[in-house]
């Protein structure tokens, strides 16, 4: 199925939300953002990955990124499915604003539809999906996963922190790369060019094929 996908820009949708009718580029203006998609109100899954948005809601607001949620109910279901999720999650204040879906219009526009699920009328459901989406609106990261499998919000502040440092320094992380770890320098960056980059020195690796494209540095 086509739709939307790394490096589209993601469309200025106008939704229903609890925070009122949104625009999405309002609410992204220039930041970084993550609007995630929920199969369905007043669901078990989605209760405690909501709840977990809003406890990491500051890790994201002090890395400069705007949440925005999906769920297919309407706004008065949205209002009163907030109330569980935020006595469910003690301390949790759900402050970002959730996106209205009844008809399936948006789902469709950002690539959340889970052809495998759908509600007791026959309706399509939203996956579990999660678009991250940088400062010029277009797609950086995406995840896609089933109803059955809630997502882990440790992951989510992970890869947008290997975005970020990747967007800032020329620079990738590697395998099971956690922040504070050693990144590797992009293979388009030449030594020369490193030396000059990473003043605080690299390690390259020694490899069999003698090739010196694995090269370590902290940033
Ligand atoms: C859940 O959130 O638990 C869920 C939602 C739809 C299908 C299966 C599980």
């Amino acid at each position: 199925m086509p739709g939307l996908t790394l490096g589209d820009t993601i469309p200025d949708l106008e939704a229903d939300s609890t925070h009122g009718i949104i625009k999405l580029y309002d609410i992204i203006d220039d930041s970084w953002a993550i609007i995630f998609s929920h199969p369905g109100d007043f669901t078990p899954v989605c209760t405690t990955e909501l709840g977990k948005m809003a406890a990491y809601a500051k890790e994201f607001e002090k890395r400069g990124v705007k949440l925005v949620g999906l769920s297919c109910d309407d706004v008065q279901s949205h209002k009163e499915w907030i109330k569980d999720i935020e006595a469910f999650n003690p301390g949790c204040k759900v402050t970002y604003p959730i996106l209205a879906d009844p008809n399936r219009e948006i789902i469709k526009q950002l690539n959340m539809v889970d052809p495998d699920e759908k509600d007791s009328s026959g309706n399509q459901l939203p996956s579990r999906a999660l678009h991250i989406v940088g400062p010029d609106k277009k797609v950086k990261l995406s995840f896609l996963y089933p109803a059955s499998t809630g997502r882990n919000m440790d992951e989510v502040v992970r890869v947008l922190e290997s975005l970020q440092k990747a967007g800032k320094h020329k620079v990738a992380t590697p395998a099971n790369w956690k922040p504070g770890d050693p990144v590797v320098i992009a293979p388009t960056v030449s030594n020369e060019q490193a030396k000059e980059m990473f003043p605080q020195g690299f390690e390259t690796a020694d490899l069999p094929s003698m090739k010196d494209y694995l090269r370590f540095t902290k940033v």
